[in-house]
């Protein structure tokens, strides 16, 4: 349960929000790189933390993400003519290099003064991996770039889509968090998946309906254990690790890739979710690849041409009683990532959690909040750098373990999370 003030705290990232503050502490996915995939291509509207920008790639393969609207007069930029290394106006012309500075006023009689001293704000915008990435606090705190395992394994062994929820991203991420949802609303997808389906591991999930949550608190974040039973004697444990603010990964099933997410703010009330599934050690096959394009396993298909989901509220995310009823999908909407996102969107834009009722499966969620708002907190009022702004933290890893059931399971899976290069994930 938190008060209004609390729920404000973590759900609104506006400039100037103490959220917002912890959000600028760290690079955030701003674009896939696929959406700028040459050199002079058309820019591309990008709004992240409630600030509307425009990102771009100039003539010599520059990235640029700056304010959306021209200093002039304030026209969208996203009709400029993307030329000669630069970004012009279509209104009356006038021309910005990928730093926002104005380069060209051309109507004007020459002067050159004026023209240095128009500049629009502007972030860096850097390609890791599939992703483009951006930093919009302090210049002068401008941590290393990410360090994720799946933006590092080469290219041929990720995959990274990304779609619009329209919903605040904390109970996006609260949805990443919570593994208690697993054997209910997702039960169907276990069975018929093809990401999925076949994993040893899926029988105990489906075989224990209450797992028991242990979280330890790791350096940049959570590990969120599940436990379940497994054969005599032992325990199958399912461990999420939470990074701050807005990193979780889904623990493995048998040799399927392994998969996880960035809710990353739009605004207070959308949020963008980058899906990434890659495999440690080696290539994806070409049909798990198109399974993924195809929105299996925690991807989505989306409206060609946007990253709106086919199933969305407006076609109350094409749910099906009959197959309801079959148990095909236990909620009737069909795919993991839409019966995610139907029912966090269901709750409204911003969830009053004020009149949650909080259960011990919970108890992950309410590690998460606590430590969100400690480190906002603490960043507002004496400038402590948060967790997971140092990219040690980055380098963790989901797992799924079968362990005996005297052993306490942090001290076992420490090995399990750690990011080893070359080594498969943990996984049953
Ligand atoms: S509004 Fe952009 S050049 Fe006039
Ligand atoms: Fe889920």
């Amino acid at each position: 349960m938190l008060r209004k003030e609390q729920n404000d705290l973590l759900t609104l990232t506006g400039p100037g929000t103490p959220g917002g503050r912890l959000f600028r502490s760290y690079w955030m996915p701003a674009l896939l790189a696929d959406e700028l995939p040459e050199n002079d291509c058309p820019p591309v509207r990008v709004k992240i933390l409630s600030e509307r920008l425009i990102a771009f790639r100039d003539t010599e393969g520059r990235y640029g993400l700056m304010d959306e609207f021209c200093a002039h007069r304030g026209a969208s930029l996203w009709f400029g003519r993307n030329e000669e290394g630069g970004l012009r106006c279509a209104y009356h012309g006038w021309k910005y290099d990928v730093t926002g500075q104005c380069v060209e006023v051309p109507s004007e009689p020459e002067n050159g003064s004026f023209c240095a001293n128009v500049k629009l704000r502007s972030y860096p915008l850097v390609k890791v991996g599939d992703i483009l990435w951006t930093y919009m606090g302090d210049p002068a705190k401008q941590p290393e770039l990410p360090e994720y395992e799946f933006v590092h394994v080469p290219s041929e062994q990720t995959y990274t889509s990304k779609r619009w929820q329209e919903c605040n991203w904390l109970q996006a991420l609260e949805g990443g968090i919570d593994s208690s949802h697993v054997s209910f609303l997702h039960s169907g997808a276990l069975n018929n998946d093809p990401l999925f389906k076949g994993a040893k591991g899926n029988q105990y999930n489906l075989g224990d309906l209450k797992p028991f949550f242990e979280v330890a608190d790791i350096e940049g974040g959570l590990l969120v254990g599940a436990r379940r039973n497994a054969e005599e004697g032992k325990y199958y444990w399912r461990i999420t690790p939470w990074v701050l603010p807005n990193f979780t990964m889904v623990p493995p099933r048998g040799d399927h890739p392994v998969h996880g997410h960035l809710w990353v703010p739009i605004d207070d009330e959308n949020c963008w979710v980058y899906t990434f599934d890659y495999h440690p050690v080696r290539p994806l096959t070409g049909d798990e690849r198109q399974a993924m394009k195809d929105g299996f396993g925690v991807h989505s298909e989306n409206i060609p041409g946007t990253y709106r989901p086919a199933a969305n509220k407006d076609n109350d995310y094409l749910m099906d009683r009959e197959a309801q009823r079959r148990n095909e999908h236990f909620s009737g909407v069909r795919g993991i990532a839409m019966q995610d996102a139907s029912l966090q969107e269901s709750m409204g834009p911003i969830v009053d959690r004020s009149k949650e009722r909080l259960v011990p499966a919970d108890s992950g969620i309410i590690k998460a909040r606590q430590k969100l708002r400690k480190a906002a907190i603490a960043l507002r009022d004496e400038g402590v750098t948060p967790p997971g702004v140092d990219t040690a933290h980055h380098r963790v890893r989901s797992a799924a373990v079968i362990l005996p059931m005297e052993e306490g399971f942090l001290d076992s899976v420490r090995d399990a999370v750690s990011v080893k290069p070359g080594v498969p994930q943990a996984s049953v």
